[in-house]
């Protein structure tokens, strides 16, 4: 560079600090970034439904589909072409098979086990998350067991339990608990070991907030409240401590990686968690903040790659070392 002669800036001429340096190209600028974001830290979510060559449009969450089995493995081994190497499933349940029990959800030849299986011998190398929680199969569509507009703790956690073992049975990498029961971490692990899955892995939903940015989600499962809402159960978004609490006992009950949920709204939660914990930590970017990325961009408000992008990074750099996003293949081709 050629130095110039004159400075505006008369007698100061030398600033003592010039941050700019290191902004100056994007050689440099990439040399010195704190924050790397790469394909294999993003587990994508999917949304199974039974049948053949079903791609199923949701209308809440544009570009995400319900799939059946066969098309989901199409997709899978794309995202594997494109470094994604994990994916968390969600079962779309048919209404006929809800009941107040979930029986559904310990069926071993139901959707979700079989998809785990097909899944497992298409795509050998994928990493399996599954989702333990009663919402996607029971007619209350809640994460537990109601009675008088009460979910039943203790209860529920036998069937979180056995639904668990049906997952691991599979052939599930990971059991996800999504329900905020109390003590199911514990509960789970000793289902588990019982069963001979002492290498399944347990990411727990550990602070997963009564948040309104699920709603999209929701509507793709079709697996709304009947009446009243969460918050007996999922966090209040006012409070932190809380989800260090919540983080504290799922670590001692033996989860191997904790997540924040949702990510975007909660970066703070996120770093707090990120100091306490001694496992790796997950953020979801749910529903509601994919949908946001969507119609800010179909309104022209935004670039959609770079917003989806910089929201991950924000995520990333609050602490998150895993990251559940519904972007995760678009994100994936712009590494
Ligand atoms: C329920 C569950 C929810 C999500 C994941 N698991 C919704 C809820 O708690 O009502 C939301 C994910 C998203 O919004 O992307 N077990």
């Amino acid at each position: 560079m050629k130095p110039k002669t004159k400075s505006p800036l008369g007698q100061i001429s030398t600033l003592r600090q010039r941050p700019r340096r290191l902004r100056r190209t994007a050689t440099i600028r990439d040399l010195v970034r704190e924050t790397d974001l790469t394909p294999d830290r993003l587990v994508w979510p999917v949304f199974v439904t039974s049948g053949r060559n079903v791609r199923e449009p949701i209308s809440s969450m544009p570009g995400v589909n319900r799939l059946s089995p066969d098309q989901l493995i199409k997709d899978l081994k794309l995202a594997q072409d494109l470094g994604v190497q994990s994916v968390a499933l969600f079962p779309h349940i048919d209404d006929a098979l809800k009941d107040p029990l979930a029986r559904e959800s310990k069926n071993e030849n139901g959707l979700l086990p079989t998809t785990v299986q097909e899944i497992k011998s298409a795509c050998p190398g994928m990493c399996v998350v599954t989702d333990v929680a009663m919402d996607p199969y029971s007619s209350d569509g809640h994460d537990g067991i109601v009675e008088d507009g009460e979910i039943l703790n203790d209860e529920t956690l036998a069937v979180l339990a056995e639904m668990a073992v049906v997952q691991a049975q599979a052939g599930a990498d990971f059991v996800a608990p999504s329900d905020m029961m109390d003590g199911r971490v514990a509960h789970i692990r000793h289902a588990l070991d019982e069963h001979g899955f002492k290498s399944v892995g347990i990411i727990s939903y550990a602070a997963k907030y009564a948040s309104t940015f699920y709603g999209p989600f929701r509507d793709a499962l079709d697996s709304a409240p009947k009446a009243g809402d969460k918050k007996t159960y999922q966090m209040d978004p006012r409070n932190v401590k809380e989800a260090l609490r919540e983080v504290m006992i799922d670590l001692d009950e033996g989860a191997d990686v904790v997540m924040v949920k949702p990510a975007l709204a909660y970066l703070d939660v996120i770093a707090k968690v990120k100091e306490i914990s001694t496992v790796p930590v997950a953020a979801y970017n749910v529903s509601g903040e994919y949908a946001m990325i969507k119609l800010l961009a179909k309104n022209g408000y935004a670039d959609e790659d770079k917003a989806m992008f910089e929201i991950l990074t924000a995520i990333r750099r609050a602490g998150a070392d895993l990251i559940f996003t519904y972007h995760a293949l678009e994100a994936a081709k712009l590494f």
